[in-house]
């Protein structure tokens, strides 16, 4: 791994995403399962998503986000010193999929791993990144998160198959020799007496007791929907909180926020309870749905992409994930 002096600042130096092709709108769905248009969308904010075919996987997804991030940041694969894939929803446990990246895209000496911190687990790795990198352990690194978790649900349990998305986001960190460019500030933060509220059993042995209630159907992902939901709607708000206090912000201070899309209630409440200026909190769940991990670096990338963000006030970041998990981010870009 290249070792760079301490002290350096980060910066992104590209990003890029990758989703299906197939897009799954709320009208599709209420031919799959007992539900309507206006449901969705007056509860979640999402009108559509997209589904992974048979050919799209976590590893495939996860590559071309890769691949496009790196083009636009003009560093050479074989120049990444670590790839972090962040995901719950790979294809395989043994090898990680960074490992399969690494040798897709020529980044053949790079440390692999991937990250299991749901959808909080793009923003632990771009903590992680940002600290390797500003300490000098590492000059380059790449951090994907990328879920296909429509392969999860039971299509037949609406309040789980509405939610979620398939997708993929990449993001590129390099040293900067300007101290004060990437994170001023992170959190990372988990809860594991809460896993119950979302896991994936995949045998009997693997369902909690007092959970056995109808259905279980193993293979599938059992959410609480609810009690996830009260949750994170807490959580959010003070982690955007704690991120203003600890870098002495006023909410107007921030370029933009960067919420994980998890559904729209949850960030509206924090727009209301916190007075965000609305104009600045991005929303793409419309569109997407919940990508879980791919989420926060697709709304990096198309905030970049449209040139929204750039030099100036910094950005915060914000998510929340089974496990449950939550982290921050105060970015300066
Ligand atoms: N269509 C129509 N009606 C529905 C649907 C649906 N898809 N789903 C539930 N309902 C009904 C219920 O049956 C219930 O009816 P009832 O009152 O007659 O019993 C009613 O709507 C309300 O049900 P709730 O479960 O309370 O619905 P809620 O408003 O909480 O919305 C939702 C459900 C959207 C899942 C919400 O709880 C939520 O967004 N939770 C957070 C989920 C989340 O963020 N999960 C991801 C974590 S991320 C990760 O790490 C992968």
């Amino acid at each position: 791994m290249t070792a760079v002096p301490f002290g350096r600042g980060v910066r992104i130096a590209g990003t890029g995403r990758a989703v299906p092709a197939e897009e799954l709108t709320n009208k599709d769905l209420e031919k799959i399962v007992d539900t309507s248009d206006e449901w969705i969308q007056q509860r979640t904010g999402i009108k559509a998503r997209r589904r992974a075919n048979d050919s799209e996987t976590v590893f495939s997804l996860g590559r071309d986000a890769l691949l496009k991030a790196l083009a636009h940041s003009g560093i050479n694969a074989s120049d990444l010193d670590m790839i972090i894939v962040a995901s719950v929803s790979g294809e395989m446990i043994c090898p990680s999929t960074a490992a399969r990246i690494s040798e897709a895209v020529g980044a053949d000496e790079a440390a692999v791993f991937d990250l299991a911190a749901a959808c909080s687990g793009f923003l632990y790795g771009m903590n992680l990144a940002d600290t390797m990198i500003r300490c000098g352990r590492a000059k380059n690194i790449a951090v994907i998160g990328v879920e296909v978790l429509t392969r999860l649900v039971d299509w037949s349990d609406r309040s789980v198959s509405i939610i979620f998305g398939d997708g993929a986001g990449a993001a590129i960190f390099t040293a900067d020799p300007d101290p004060s460019k990437g994170c001023i500030h992170q959190t990372m933060h988990g809860d594991g007496r809460l896993w119950r509220t979302l896991y994936h059993p995949k045998l009997d042995r693997d369902v909690p007791a007092g959970d056995e209630a109808n259905p279980i159907r193993l293979g599938h992902l059992r959410m609480h929907g609810r009690e996830i939901y009260k949750f994170a709607v807490t959580r959010f708000q003070e982690a955007i909180r704690e991120a203003l206090d600890a870098t002495g912000m006023k909410v107007d201070d921030v370029q933009q926020y960067i919420c994980h899309q998890s559904n729209i209630r949850i960030i509206e409440s924090a727009i209301e309870k916190l007075q965000l200026p609305a104009d600045r909190v991005y929303i793409n769940i419309d569109r997407y749905g919940n990508t879980s991990a791919a989420s926060i670096p697709i709304c990096l990338d198309e905030l970049l992409e449209a040139k929204t963000i750039g030099p100036g006030k910094p950005i915060i970041l914000v998510a929340f994930g089974a496990g449950v998990t939550w982290a921050s981010c105060v970015w300066n870009m």
